[in-house]
């Protein structure tokens, strides 16, 4: 279990200082840290076929970048490489375990746990991303410059590759490790390892308006809803026929905008669109069937029922209303009295059978749990 220091603010007092604000360095951020995977077992990782990695490195000067999975390392020599692999608290509960002390932020926000590894001189180069990180320096030391988010000229070094051109830090110091950086989006920078290094970035991801729109529009389009058209019963003569008037053109924008009314369309839009994984979950597709019945027999004060890393889990107030979590894309639906018992669901990452014991004597609930388990969401830990 981690705990983290946010330069000695309480979590409020972090998001007003410094949250999507300016980037800020705190000195052993998380004491006595060591990595939560080692860098043998994370090279192993990236060959998988299913696990999105990369490497980055320079080859006389130019930046060159490839995709994984990769077989072996060994003409990589021993310095001016990366390896980055994205999710990997999707398969390595240690490393999920990185995501617990930013649990003040909410499931939907949280992207992921990037993980780097990097020999002397290895880095990604300068860039901006246009999410939130928290880069936590892991073993080894790295030297991290992060800029002022001023206008910044973008340049592309590699097809997988978009830097930014030099900019002066306002943060330049060597990480060590347990130290963290908050860099918002926005904001350049670049890490570049002084000896064989691993870093963990938890990353925080929004969508940009146009993306949640077009989302949105072929979420209504897939639920043939919205389908009326534009009416003018009340139209009058026009002796402009070339114009659009003003009249015409509120109209047409109330019409776009009366969708987003629909607050019951808009919920579930939102719930299935931000609880869809970004990247491939580690769901066993070999799992027996399993019955609520063995959920019963096998669910203790010794058990935790699990949620899959990576698993997003939502609710919204309005539609606990009508007691619906959104789970992977998916909506479950159960009566009304159960709000609270998916609110625990959707809230925590792992519960007890202190916290679930009540919920299980209804089989409702029971039914829904056991789905979730046979779906490989939720798993029985002892
Ligand atoms: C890295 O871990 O090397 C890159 C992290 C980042 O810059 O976002
Ligand atoms: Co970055």
């Amino acid at each position: 279990m981690y705990t983290v220091n946010l330069n000695d603010l309480t979590p409020q007092q972090f998001l007003d200082t410094y949250w999507q604000k300016k980037p800020v360095l705190i000195r052993q951020a998380i004491e006595d840290f060591s990595d939560p995977i080692s860098p043998d077992e994370f090279a192993g990782l990236a060959m998988e076929e299913q696990i999105e990695s990369r490497l980055v490195w320079q080859e006389q000067g130019q930046w060159q970048a490839a995709h994984g999975p990769f077989e072996d390392y060994s003409h990589l020599g021993d310095k001016d490489w990366s390896l980055l692999i994205q999710g990997v608290d999707h398969w390595d509960e240690q490393v999920a375990e990185l995501i617990r002390p930013f649990r003040f932020l909410p499931n939907w926000r949280i992207d992921d746990v990037m993980v780097s590894f990097a020999t002397p001189g290895g880095g990604v180069g300068p860039h901006i991303d246009n999410y939130d990180v928290f880069i936590i320096q892991g073993s080894g030391k790295r030297h991290w410059q992060v800029g002022n988010n001023n206008e910044h000229k973008e340049v592309i070094a590699h097809s997988a590759l978009l830097h930014v051109e030099t900019f002066s830090p306002i943060i330049d110091a060597q990480l060590l490790p347990g130290d963290m950086l908050y860099i918002p989006p926005g904001f350049p920078h670049q890490g570049v390892a002084l000896e064989n290094s691993m870093s963990f970035s938890v990353g925080f991801r929004t969508s940009s308006k146009t993306t949640l729109l077009s989302n949105f529009a072929d979420f209504m389009i897939d639920q043939e809803l919205g389908t009326d058209m534009v009416i003018d019963p009340e139209r009058q003569v026009t002796n402009t026929p070339g114009l659009i008037d003003t009249n015409d053109v509120q109209k047409l924008k109330q019409a776009m905008s009366s969708l987003l009314e629909d607050d019951a369309a808009l919920t579930k839009f939102l719930g299935s669109h931000l609880s869809q994984a970004k990247h491939e979950l580690a769901i066993d597709t070999e799992l027996e069937e399993f019955s609520s019945q063995e959920l019963i027999e096998c669910f203790s004060q010794d058990t935790l029922l699990v949620r899959l890393g990576g698993l997003r889990c939502l609710y919204f107030d309005q539609a606990l209303a009508v007691s619906s979590i959104y789970i992977n894309g998916e909506e479950f639906t159960l009566a009304n009295e159960f709000k609270e018992g998916l609110r625990l669901l959707a809230d925590n990452s792992e519960l007890s059978y202190t916290q679930l014991n009540h919920w299980l004597t209804f089989p409702e609930f029971q039914a829904l749990v056991v789905t979730l388990i046979n779906a490989g969401y939720f798993y029985l830990q002892d």
